[in-house]
């Protein structure tokens, strides 16, 4: 699909489908709603009071033209109440337009943008672009031919204002189709068969990106992660009849300039979770191959970063593993020193991801990064608290917490911190090891962010529990059911924010 805009006069414009974008009671007040209907000769207000369409959020209401406008269709769709309405929100507007064109088979769409200030502009043309990517994304490649519904969608037009044109607006188009690919990427890789995408596909997938993007990048097998003592991660490998593997992928900004800053990504990457010897119930297991979700999104990132040319330096760490039941299965009461020489006691294989990022983290912190971030579907616990659309975030002090929180505010991503409360620590002390990888089931978010903060010394750290959001049991606008790709916009806009601070 190719999206461009158009700036010329509206009678001119020529499509399939043509979408206007309505606030709830505030319908006759759009100049396209009057124009269109001046011209059809009072027939779209007859069917808004036919069809009692008044904009509310995901209404909508279609209109042939019959060949009387050089737009075929007239799609009419609700925003809901104007204060309750973000520019992100625009998202779902897009969405609403696949819908139709998905129904309708239309190839050429063109579409007004909702009524906002001019300063708007370019970020509901960004997000209005990335609720069409988004929503237009089927996990289809397992699908019989004929159960796929192939969107015909070749051309997007957003019309704008004649006064609004040039470079911002084109980069705005550039960004959506960044972001939109990067999500998508991330939700293939969540979305695919845990038989398929294995540690080592995972790998596979991970060079694959740095050569197509000439990222460097190092992948260690189960002997090198020994050499590294990285064994806390391999203790969660040891079940799995699929080799572990480390990923670390770097993206170096071009020129000769010293990058002003480092960031180290780390993303979990448990292909599936079975639980282990703390095995878990059916009910619970299913979902378990989106437990790389975050390894997926930080994937995605380094996908998006050569694109975007931004001037910091980033590297992505995955410590990819299956943590299964079998007789080599690491056992409850095992006591294992990873990468950073603490000890820890096992004592629950189910509380596995905290052992694959603690040596991930102690990696990540000997690349002396000015910030790392881990993103990972960590606990039940943070579902439970925050339900399944919104993800948790901790770290190193409130001010950093708060950064990562306005970047995920204005990417459009439901964010929500979450405490670190030194108390808790006790939890998680053990009477034979330096820490054991489990509390109690009160705070079992922050007990997994305790965990980890014991691994990531004092480097500026974000912890992203992602556990609810990553994962969507049914469709729901632009998100379709399955692997979403949370965290990618927030990531990508925090480091862009972070990027153009440089001192
Ligand atoms: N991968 C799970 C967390 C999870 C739960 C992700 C639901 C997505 C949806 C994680 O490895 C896990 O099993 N966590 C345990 C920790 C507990 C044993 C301390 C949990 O949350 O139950
Ligand atoms: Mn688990
Ligand atoms: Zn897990």
């Amino acid at each position: 699909m190719k999206s461009t805009f158009f700036w010329d006069d509206p009678d001119k414009l020529e499509a399939d489908l043509f979408a206007i974008p309505v606030f709830e009671g505030k319908v006759s007040d759009s100049k396209d709603v009057q124009r269109i209907d001046k011209q059809l000769d009072g027939l779209l207000s007859r069917v808004v009071e036919q069809e009692e369409f008044v904009g509310k959020a995901g209404e909508t209401v279609l209109l042939h033209t019959h060949g009387r406008l050089p737009v075929g269709r007239v799609l009419l769709v609700g925003l809901g109440k104007r204060d309750e309405f973000d520019v992100s929100d625009t998202r779902r507007y897009g969405a609403a337009v696949v819908d139709c064109a998905r129904r309708t088979h239309v190839k050429r769409v063109a579409t007004a943008l909702p009524p906002l200030d001019s300063s708007a502009t370019e970020r509901v043309s960004q997000f209005l672009v990335e609720g069409v990517l988004l929503a237009a994304y089927r996990y289809d490649r397992h699908l019989s031919p004929e159960r796929r519904q192939p969107l015909r969608l070749e051309q997007l037009q957003l019309v704008l204002a004649a006064d609004f044109r040039g470079n911002p607006a084109q980069l705005a188009l550039s960004r959506a189709e960044i972001v939109g690919e990067a999500v998508c990427f991330a939700r293939d890789l969540a979305n695919d068969p845990p038989g398929e995408l294995t540690p080592s596909k995972l790998a596979e997938v991970a060079s694959a990106l740095a050569r197509d993007e000439r990222l460097e990048c190092k992948v260690l097998g189960p002997k090198e992660c020994e050499r590294q003592k990285m064994r806390l991660f391999l203790a969660v490998a040891q079940g799995s009849v699929e080799e572990p593997r480390f990923l670390h992928l770097t993206y170096h900004p071009r020129g000769k300039e010293k990058p002003a800053q480092r960031f180290v990504l780390v993303g979990k990457g448990v292909t599936f979770d079975s639980g282990g010897l703390s095995l878990k119930p059916t009910a619970s297991m299913v979902g378990m191959k989106a437990d790389m979700a975050g390894a997926a999104a930080v994937l995605a990132v380094m996908n998006a970063l050569p694109k975007l040319g931004l001037r910091c330096e980033v590297h992505a760490l995955v410590a990819a593993t299956e943590n299964m039941i079998s007789g080599s299965a690491y056992k409850i009461g095992d006591i294992v020193t990873g990468l950073a020489g603490k000890s820890v006691e096992v004592v629950n294989t189910d509380a596995e991801g905290r052992l694959t990022l603690a040596d991930a983290l102690a990696y990540g912190v000997r690349l002396k990064p000015d910030e790392i971030i881990d993103i990972a579907t960590l606990t039940g616990a943070v579902v439970v608290a925050l339900g399944p659309h919104m993800a948790g975030v901790m770290g190193s002090d409130v001010s950093v917490v708060e950064r990562f929180l306005a970047a995920g505010r204005r990417a459009g991503e439901e964010v929500w911190p979450l405490p670190l409360p030194r108390r808790l620590h006790e939890q998680i002390e053990s009477p034979v090891a330096d820490l054991k990888n489990a509390g109690e089931r009160w705070g079992g978010a922050s007990t997994a962010g305790l965990f980890l903060k014991a691994f990531v010394e004092d480097v500026p750290w974000i912890h992203f529990d992602i556990a609810g959001p990553a994962f969507a049991e049914k469709d729901w606008s632009f998100i379709p059911q399955g692997g979403t790709g949370f965290g990618v916009a927030t990531l990508i806009e925090y480091l862009v924010s972070r990027d153009s601070l440089r001192s």
